[in-house]
């Protein structure tokens, strides 16, 4: 019994060299507030705000240059709006792996309570950061409701599950800023610079979802981390639905925006874009992401087969 119990810790854990102390320490020395961010700077909306990785606008034939940059501004503030959406449970699940020992490690402890401070500090950010959009840009821009709900579906599946999610949204954050935002000029400077500062924490946090992941896939049964990347799959599904109404929005904003009606031939081919486009962002750019494949594929041994053919799915 024992020998067995060893044979599973042993397959549950990750290969990292991260620690509570040093992700700490990194909270510490790089401790940041909103209006650092900021200060007290507003969009510039000559600009576009998202590099075409992200927004998928330039093929679109039907829309002008002028319309192309309107359609990437609607994609900045949907981003912000998203993330803060889907980023609305990590406070809650973090706080409750805390409690779970919460007479324990204190290094542990106080890395966790930052770690959800930084993320409610995040939801502040992204929530600012779609104010002063509404203010500038002229035209109402529908978001998608229901970000509890949501947070209630991911929280209700497995730990495990809430906390591979999380681990991917975390290194697809990473992605996004350092290859196609951190050394593009030609993008909103305070634009760029929410992403920067959300990267700043967010690299941080993909080292404790690894520590987090190593505690709770410990004591589960190999067949327990298997189901935990079907029930990913599944919120993943929900994701893509969450975002198919984004994209109905955003036309409908654009058609606002651009004070020119948009035939159904051109909303089907702006659709069939940005459909392609939301979907790397938010959940091809994290199913392919090679830390996150690793990670799975030292949990379980189908895991990584199936997200790799989700991923060849939405890519479509
Ligand atoms: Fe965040
Ligand atoms: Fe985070």
């Amino acid at each position: 019994m024992c020998a067995l119990r060893e044979f599973v810790t042993l397959v549950g854990m990750l290969t990292h060299d991260y620690r509570y102390e040093t992700c700490l320490q990194g909270s510490i020395t790089h401790a940041w507030t909103v209006d650092d961010c900021f200060q007290g700077r507003d969009f510039d909306f000559s600009k576009p705000f998202l590099p075409e990785r992200i927004a998928g606008v330039n093929g679109i034939a039907c829309l002008s240059d002028d319309e192309k940059r309107m359609l990437n501004q609607i994609r900045g503030n949907s981003y912000c709006h998203i993330f803060a959406f889907v980023e609305e449970y990590i406070v809650p699940m973090v706080m409750d792996r805390a409690r779970a020992d919460v007479y324990g490690d204190e290094t542990r402890l106080w890395s966790l309570l930052r770690f959800a401070e930084e993320e409610t500090k995040h939801q502040e950010m992204l929530r600012r950061a779609c104010d002063q959009f509404a203010a500038g840009f002229g035209v109402p821009c529908g978001l998608v409701p229901g970000r509890e709900a949501v947070a209630e579906a991911v929280l209700a599946t497995s730990p495990l599950t809430a906390l591979l999610l999380t681990s991917m949204i975390e290194w697809f954050t990473q992605l996004h800023y350092v290859e196609h935002v951190r050394d593009r000029g030609e993008l909103d400077e305070l634009f760029r610079d929410i992403l920067r500062f959300h990267w700043i924490d967010e690299s941080r946090h993909a080292r404790l979802d690894s520590l987090l992941i190593d505690e709770v896939a410990a004591s589960l049964k190999a067949e327990e981390r298997e189901q935990a990347i079907d029930q990913l799959l599944e919120l993943g599904g929900a994701v893509d639905g969450l975002l198919a109404q984004q994209i109905d929005l955003d036309i409908d904003a654009l058609h606002q925006a651009a004070g020119r009606t948009l035939s159904r031939d051109e909303r089907d081919e702006i659709r069939a874009h940005q459909r392609r486009a939301y979907r790397w962002t938010f959940l091809v750019s994290g199913l392919e992401h090679p830390t996150f494949v690793g990670i799975v594929g030292q949990l379980t041994t189908t895991g990584e087969a199936k997200i790799a053919a989700a991923a060849r799915a939405l890519a479509v």
